[in-house]
């Protein structure tokens, strides 16, 4: 089967690679029915990687129709140990403006609506996620944003991501409640991926390529799709040459992570009352 160690999942706006040379499309069977669309392997500057359009090709599923656990499991299957996720993002902080890039190391769940673990039917385990993002991989995502040098981008390389269930944006209420808890960027997909990899002993970081100021800011529109979409278009380049340098970078010096151990110590029943 193709392999592939480096897997990007690629949000609104960002639903094929150009860079990509050599391509297959792959399909994955998992016991969690089909990932969003198939998986696209191929290369980048000679690097195996695998990539996925998390919403499909088309744009055809909402945040909570998303098939998280197959997306997950579909990398796992195809050797996947880093996973790098591109999502359009809206800013909850004057600091993050359009345009610029988050690499977040907290979350916050306000999602109402999703399956975010491969256990359970049996099988108990509590992995750590005291720290939700692979450090060791934000670290090479972010110097990565860094040595690029992109114009009219501020890299923040750390950030409070909050997913909410959507799709409906939030409300100004909510929107400032999120701001006097510290997030610094809103989004309605990171989360239950983030806590998947984890179980699936995958590195996770998040590339957060904020579009718009949701609906707290005075001086800025209220967020809407055409409002996220211009701004995507207009640094899809910019998160793709990321990806690339990131991809290098990676494929260099591959970090060690706490996450490939995440399962150590975390599963509670005894392995002789596992079936299957
Ligand atoms: N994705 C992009 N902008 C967003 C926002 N303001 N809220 C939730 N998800 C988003």
């Amino acid at each position: 089967m193709t392999k592939a160690k480096i897997g990007i999942i690629g949000g609104s706006g960002l639903y094929k690679m150009d860079a990509l040379k050599d391509v297959r499309e792959v399909e994955v069977d998992t016991p969690f029915g089909a990932p969003s669309d198939a998986l696209i392997v191929g290369t980048l500057d000679g690097i195996s990687v695998a990539f996925l359009p998390r919403h499909g090709r088309d744009h055809t599923l909402l945040p909570s129709e998303l098939p998280f656990r197959a997306n997950i499991y579909a990398m796992k299957q195809l050797g996947v140990e880093y996973l790098i996720s591109a999502s359009a993002v809206g800013s909850l902080k004057e600091e993050a403006k359009p345009l610029d890039m988050v690499v977040p190391d907290q979350f916050i769940d306000r999602t109402k609506n999703r399956v975010s673990t491969f256990f359970g039917d049996g099988i108990v385990a509590h992995v750590g996620f005291a720290d939700p993002v692979c450090h060791q991989l934000a670290g090479v995502l972010a110097d990565a944003i860094a040595s690029l040098n992109l114009a009219d981008v501020t890299l923040h390389r750390t950030g409070t991501y909050l997913c909410m269930e959507g799709p409906a944006f939030s409300t100004k209420a909510e929107s400032n409640l999120y701001r006097s808890w510290g997030a610094t960027v809103i989004g309605m997909t990171n989360l239950p991926e983030a806590k998947l990899a984890r179980e699936a002993e995958i590195a996770y970081a998040t590339l957060a390529l904020v579009t718009d100021y949701d609906c707290w800011h005075p001086d800025h529109d209220n967020v809407t799709v055409d409002l996220v979409i211009a701004n995507l278009q207009r640094n899809a380049s910019n998160a793709q040459k990321v990806i690339q340098e990131t991809v290098r970078r990676l494929s260099e010096n591959p970090p060690i992570s706490d996450a490939h151990s995440a399962l150590k110590n975390a599963i509670l029943t005894p392995m002789n009352k596992v079936s299957g």
